[in-house]
């Protein structure tokens, strides 16, 4: 998926040390952020084995999972990630970011979850994303809030990040809202 300062795309297997590097990279940056990762996680056949297990999400429209690329340089610059896929009547994923910490603060996240948006509603044929997002992480609401998310409410205790069960804000968007914000009359 092209944008105009970065582009989307699956990793390949090939690319593990890449993807070892991003994470050790952003190990210290990310953690109050995610679940505890073991050591075993910082490893290059731990991140072959994500790569491989986001292919065969993938193939069986469970998740679709990206790196985030700079188009100028195709470094790597971050993950988004459309994930819990559930098909019927519900058509919803949820989503989950990061931006390289070295690369914050020039717009990459709001350009990447705009094209996973794009590609969940364009491509993948979905009807609606959410997002969770813990209610101090003020970069991350303003990312949703840019890219055209809805705030839903507070959801107690929703996720165990770094080892904790924290409250967070549920944002959404559905191909209604997608197509009034790409709607050049609106
Ligand atoms: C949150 C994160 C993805 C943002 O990435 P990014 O590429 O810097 O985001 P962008 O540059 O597209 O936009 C960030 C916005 O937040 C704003 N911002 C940054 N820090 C802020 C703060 N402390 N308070 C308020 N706003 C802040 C920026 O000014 C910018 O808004 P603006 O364009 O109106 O000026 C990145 O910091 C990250 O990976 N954080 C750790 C993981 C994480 O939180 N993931 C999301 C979990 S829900």
């Amino acid at each position: 998926v092209l944008g105009e300062r970065v582009y989307l795309r699956g990793h390949r297997a090939v690319e593990a040390p890449s993807l070892l590097d991003l994470r050790l990279r952003n190990r210290e940056f990310l953690e109050p952020f995610e679940p505890v990762r073991p050591d075993s996680f910082f490893t290059l056949d731990s991140q072959h084995a994500q790569i491989l297990g986001a292919e065969q999400a993938w193939r069986h429209d469970e998740a679709y999972a990206f790196g985030i690329f700079d188009k100028a340089t195709d470094a790597v610059v971050g993950r988004v990630a459309l994930s819990n896929v559930v098909r019927a009547s519900w058509n919803n994923a949820t989503i989950g970011y990061f931006v390289d910490h070295e690369y914050n603060g020039r717009g990459v996240a709001t350009e990447a979850v705009g094209l996973a948006v794009k590609f969940a509603f364009e491509q993948a044929g979905l009807h609606r994303v959410q997002a969770g997002v813990m209610p101090h992480n003020s970069a991350s609401l303003r990312v949703l809030e840019k890219v055209g998310f809805r705030y839903e409410g507070l959801a107690e205790r929703y996720l165990r990040i770094n080892g904790v069960w924290e409250d967070h804000r549920i944002y959404a968007i559905t191909t209604e809202d997608w197509e009034r914000l790409n709607d050049p009359d609106g």
